[in-house]
């Protein structure tokens, strides 16, 4: 298929691109670089020896759609592009709005005047807000607490309502659970531009010498050992579910969500635990106390994942952090490590 991929510089764009034309698809990407270098995609192009047609241009912009879906004609668009720090959506709730929901309306738009009308959208487990019972399956009630977590379950039921509009259409909805890990070969990762927001690069951080230390948000909670639990997925294996996602989309119309995680989880000792022994650094931790809006534990039902996708989780927690160790290590400064 010739896949439209927006945001496909950003981190997990950037792996799904080299998943996709493994399996023999033509890849094009479409991304502002807000929170990307164009370096990304000259590392994918050496990665694959492949092509990979590249616009810079903005999701919400109507008229480079046109210009990009004229000039690539996809038949399918997997939508990466938005932005998705939760913190930062609390301070600017209508940048937030704009881009994940203009933009993805801009682009339904766009995808209509071309007669494209198949997508894979990234939405995420924060959809479900506090879970009530684990692991959580695709019933579980929907009840995001950030104006992020709204921007996702907003964008959800409006592409729910274009595919009842249009039965010949189908929507994926992938909920990513937690992403971490990084290509085999180092080449890639993820490389947050300010302090990270997440655990995983945050460790990564400190192994390397850029950080003094992780601290952990809250020690009392209902948990084997008190810290936080959650369903960590490789990025390989998330990548590979939207490969998957495309020949669903393919066969099916309609929308559907599905669970993209291990259906494990693991405590922040855990992780910490098992990036110390891939790294063979000390990483040196502070207690503190809760995060307000944290919750204790998450873990996915992926059987709908695995049922109906035919995808399978097969990276397991030391190749999570081993391969984030590797590319770390090999880029301390992310993509600038080469300037
Ligand atoms: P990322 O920031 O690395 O990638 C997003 C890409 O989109 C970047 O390359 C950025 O430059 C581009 N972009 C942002 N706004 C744009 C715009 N207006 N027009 C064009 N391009 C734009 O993030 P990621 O971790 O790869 O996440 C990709 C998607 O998955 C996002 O929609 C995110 O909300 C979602 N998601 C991520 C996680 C996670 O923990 N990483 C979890 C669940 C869902
Ligand atoms: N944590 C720390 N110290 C840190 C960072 C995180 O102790 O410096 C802990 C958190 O309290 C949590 C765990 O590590 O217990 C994982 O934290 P992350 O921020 O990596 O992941 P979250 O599950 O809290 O957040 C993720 C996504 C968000 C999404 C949210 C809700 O990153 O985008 O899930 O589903 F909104």
């Amino acid at each position: 298929m010739r896949v439209l991929v927006t945001g496909g510089a950003g981190y997990i764009g950037s792996h799904t691109l080299l998943e996709l034309m493994a399996q023999g698809h033509e890849v094009c990407v479409l991304d502002n670089y807000s929170n990307a270098t164009p370096e990304v995609l000259n590392r994918v192009r050496s990665l694959s020896n492949g092509k990979v047609t590249d616009f810079e241009g903005d999701v919400r912009d109507s008229a480079k759609l046109d210009d990009v879906m004229q000039a690539f004609a996809p038949d399918a668009v997997i939508h990466f592009a938005g932005l998705k720090a939760v913190g930062e959506s609390a301070q600017k709730p209508l940048y937030y709005y704009d881009v994940n929901i203009t933009g993805t309306l801009t682009l339904l738009k766009a995808m209509e005047r071309a007669n494209c009308r198949r997508l894979i959208f990234s939405s995420s487990a924060t959809v479900y807000g506090e879970p009530q019972y684990l692991p959580c399956d695709e019933a579980h009630p929907t009840n995001p607490v950030s104006v992020y977590g709204r921007t996702k379950l907003m964008a959800e039921q409006i592409l729910t309502d274009w595919t009842a509009a249009n039965p010949d259409c189908a929507a994926v909805l992938l909920r990513y659970f937690n992403p971490v890990g990084a290509h085999p070969s180092a080449d890639l990762g993820e490389d947050p531009r300010d302090i990270p927001n997440n655990l995983m690069p945050f460790i990564a951080q400190v192994a390397v010498g850029k950080r003094d230390q992780l601290e952990v948000f809250g020690d009392d909670y209902d948990t084997p050992d008190g810290t936080g639990l959650r369903d960590y997925i490789h990025v390989v294996d998330l990548a590979r579910a939207h490969v998957a996602a495309l020949d669903y989309a393919a066969q099916n119309s309609g929308a559907r969500p599905f669970n993209i995680g291990t259906g494990q989880n693991y405590s922040v000792r855990e992780m910490v635990a098992s990036f110390e022994a891939a790294s063979a650094k000390p990483i040196p931790t502070k207690q503190s106390t809760r995060l307000e809006g944290d919750f204790a534990a998450m873990q996915a039902d992926a059987r709908r994942a695995n049922a109906e996708l035919g995808w399978h989780a097969t990276h397991n927690l030391s190749d999570m952090a081993a391969s984030t160790w590797a590319w770390q290590s090999k880029n301390p400064d992310g993509y600038r490590s080469d300037d």
